[in-house]
């Protein structure tokens, strides 16, 4: 059966800027907080760093004539911060602005939308010396960089998402210490989890400044609790924390200028000083769409330690991600990095979202990928019949999704490349065109062969 498109869907691919530039010490670009994490001794496989990736700095042409040849409408990309402002401050370094004219100049001339997200973790390390996002000073210098950028780009420019998945921005860089800055520290990443809404928030607001007809959104990352055990109160109780602090947060603040009220109650005294009066307005916001990005569902058993109280099981670090465990149904069947495939979950989020926040007007599909490990053949074939299986899985129930009324508007595949994977270096492979690294090779896969074949027919058949 065709599972089919509306005829202005936006068929696009998605990369970010540490992950795939390279030339991290080039044109004057200012130090970054991955640059710094990335040389910390074991903090990323392999002590991988971004200094080379996929060399795209010197390689977007190359890369953007793939991306056409694929028939990709639309390219989403990140800029780097410390490009632009070296220190994070105002001092500009032209060359990283003529650096990004360069690659939309390209885009456009290929026919291919650029979406531009302005935050994608590579945070000028000057501003994490002085407490990066606990800070919330940090809320102000990026809307002052997102007016900056609205100014030299917004010609050509029309689609902006602000930051990217800021509950990892949060929690995974400032509390479990699996991403930059690596920071354990509980306090800090409830800072940052408020600093990051009200940077969307005041970011929404200059990039409007400067262009109220610009498109701005937000990129979330989202997922589906599955209760594996119903009826159990204590592991609902327990999935209503973790779907708060991981779905709920950032959604509602924007569109409703409410965090949930049971985290409030269990974050308890950490928020005191942190969400000031008036926050909530500045917050909140109108935006045109809500970017998603979905990889898998998680699964709840069991909510343990039981006996804990629930304040302190709120407090549980989630780096123990105690509750999380994998059904035995999965065992054999994960992608190279242990996630589960679960396509249906990717239907089920966004019909969710329209439900409870209608006032979401638009979704666009900013990430959906997996991460499989497959080389070229003698022949020079990277053939990911895995990943093949995944996209046409997971874009049969995005087709389900639009036509039982989710505003979904566009698909971004993750990714162009394969590339820097954070802390998993260069060992997971998420592309649709494979990299050889040493060579900087470039193979379209059995995967990009079919994504062009969805875009051309928009549906898959
Ligand atoms: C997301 C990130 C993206 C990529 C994928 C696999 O969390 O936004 O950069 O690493 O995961």
């Amino acid at each position: 059966m065709a599972h089919s498109f509306p005829s202005d869907f936006l068929w696009g691919t998605a990369t970010a800027s540490y992950q795939i530039e390279g030339a991290a010490h080039e044109d004057g670009r200012g130090v970054s907080i991955w640059d710094t994490f990335s040389r910390t001794p074991g903090k990323v496989k392999n002590g991988d760093t971004g200094d080379v990736a996929c060399d795209h700095y010197h390689r977007f042409p190359e890369d953007i004539a793939l991306m056409k040849g694929l028939g990709v409408k639309a390219y989403r990309f990140s800029i780097a911060w410390p490009r632009l402002f070296p220190q994070g401050d105002s001092v500009r370094e032209e060359r990283g602005f003529d650096f990004y004219n360069r690659l939309i100049d390209a885009l456009v001339a290929a026919g291919i939308e650029p979406m531009v997200t302005l935050y994608h973790w590579d945070l000028p390390q000057a501003l994490e010396d002085r407490g990066g996002w606990a800070n919330r000073q940090t809320a102000y210098a990026f809307a002052d960089y997102a007016a900056a950028c609205a100014n030299a780009f917004g010609d050509r420019v029309s689609t902006w998402i602000t930051l990217n998945e800021p509950w990892c921005v949060s929690w995974l860089s400032y509390s479990m210490g699996i991403h930059a800055p690596g920071k354990k520290d509980y306090r800090a990443a409830v800072a940052a989890a408020h600093h990051t809404s009200l940077a969307h928030g005041l970011a929404t607001r200059s990039l409007k400044a400067v262009n109220p007809a610009f498109k701005v959104g937000l990129t979330v990352n989202m997922t589906n609790y599955i209760n594996e055990s119903p009826g159990d109160p204590v592991v609902d109780e327990v999935i209503d924390l973790l779907d708060g602090n991981y779905n709920r947060w950032w959604v509602g603040g924007v569109q409703n200028g409410e965090y949930p009220a049971t985290l409030l109650a269990a974050y308890g005294d950490l928020v005191d000083g942190v969400i000031l009066p008036g926050d909530m307005d500045l917050v909140r916001c109108e935006n045109e769409f809500l970017g998603v990005n979905y990889y898998r569902d998680e699964f709840v058993a069991s909510a343990r330690p039981e006996d804990l109280p629930l304040r302190d099981r709120a407090y549980m670090p989630f780096d123990q991600r105690a509750n999380l465990s994998l059904p035995e149904r999965f065992t054999g069947k994960l992608t190279d990095i242990g996630w589960p495939v679960t396509p249906h979950g990717i239907k089920d989020l966004v019909l969710r979202i329209h439900r409870e926040w209608p006032g979401v007007k638009a979704m666009y599909i900013t990430e959906n990928g997996c991460a499989y490990g497959d080389e070229p053949d003698a022949n020079g074939v990277v053939n990911d019949q895995r990943r093949v299986d995944y996209l046409r899985a997971h874009l049969s129930e995005v087709s389900k999704a639009i036509k039982q009324g989710a505003p979904v508007r566009g698909y971004f595949a993750w990714s162009l490349l394969d590339n820097y994977e954070w802390a998993e270096g260069y060992s997971q492979r998420f592309g649709i065109i494979h990299v050889e690294y040493a060579t900087q090779r470039r193979t379209i896969k059995a995967s990009g062969y079919e994504y062009r074949k969805i875009i051309a027919h928009n549906a898959v058949n």
